[in-house]
């Protein structure tokens, strides 16, 4: 993984191109790297912050073998490695939030937009498009995110390498990745759920047509948040879904 990599100064969206070239056939593992972009996507059709050169804006073509449904591990997979990454190099403890984002302190330093090019019973391709705030100052956030993002720098209280950075997270998704093809979901599973900041919470489920408060409780081995309800009911949640608020 890595071994391709494109970078830009500035494109409209990396998870964008990186679909781009997955359709024209590029290797398994290309890395597709811009200092800014222009239209920066996040999940749910919001919009992700990165017009400055301040942060570490890549996506990552996959080609697994796998069934559509085995996809989502592949998130969490990503979750622990931008965790583990961040503390090899760093030494920074961050927390997860079901299905991706990464916490530090209080607030977002990361999110992650896992997009998929699947038809019934195979997977094409899988882009994973991780954002990371490294060396943005407060000012430098949008007025409606300053209240709930960070940046590794405003934790750090110094500038920090992003090409190493990007390298040990790289690595370490390496690692990750190579247990979703062994189907060693558990050790997966079990990393994420030490970093978690979401089980034995409240959260409120957002879904197109209802809105309730469960208790997270664990991670199912396919990635799905397992919440019970109120009234006991226990359901499994995917992240295509629902969003998970944090109360
Ligand atoms: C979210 O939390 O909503 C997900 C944000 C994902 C942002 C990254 S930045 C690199 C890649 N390219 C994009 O357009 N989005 C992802």
């Amino acid at each position: 993984i890595g071994r391709e990599l494109i970078h830009f100064d500035e494109i409209d969206s990396t998870n964008n191109h990186a679909k781009k070239i997955a359709n024209d056939g590029c290797p398994h593992g290309t890395v597709v790297v811009a200092e800014r972009q222009t239209l920066g996507r996040g999940r749910v059709g919001r919009l992700w912050q990165s017009d400055n050169n301040q942060g570490l804006w890549f996506s990552i073509v996959l080609r697994p073998d796998l069934e559509p449904e085995q996809v989502q591990i592949i998130t969490l997979a990503a979750s622990v490695a931008v965790v583990e990454g961040i503390f090899r190099d760093l030494g920074i403890n961050c927390g997860i939030k079901w299905p991706n984002d990464i916490i530090l302190g209080n607030s977002k330093l990361c999110g992650i937009l896992t997009e998929l090019s699947a038809e019934p019973g195979h997977v094409n391709y899988v882009v994973v498009g991780i954002g990371i705030n490294v060396n943005q100052s407060f000012s430098e956030f949008d007025a409606d995110i300053q209240d709930k993002a960070t940046s590794l720098q405003i934790h750090a209280g110094k500038k920090i390498s992003r090409v190493k950075l990007l390298a040990g997270i790289l690595t370490c998704f390496e690692e990750m990745y190579n247990k979703v093809l062994e189907k060693n979901t558990k050790d997966i599973i079990d990393r994420w759920n030490k970093y978690s900041v979401t089980l034995d919470r409240e959260v409120k489920i957002v879904s197109r047509d209802m809105e309730y408060i469960a208790t997270a409780q664990s991670v199912a081995p396919d990635g799905k948040l397992v919440v019970k309800c109120k009234d006991g009911t226990v359901r499994e949640i995917s992240a295509g879904e629902v969003q998970v608020r944090g109360l």
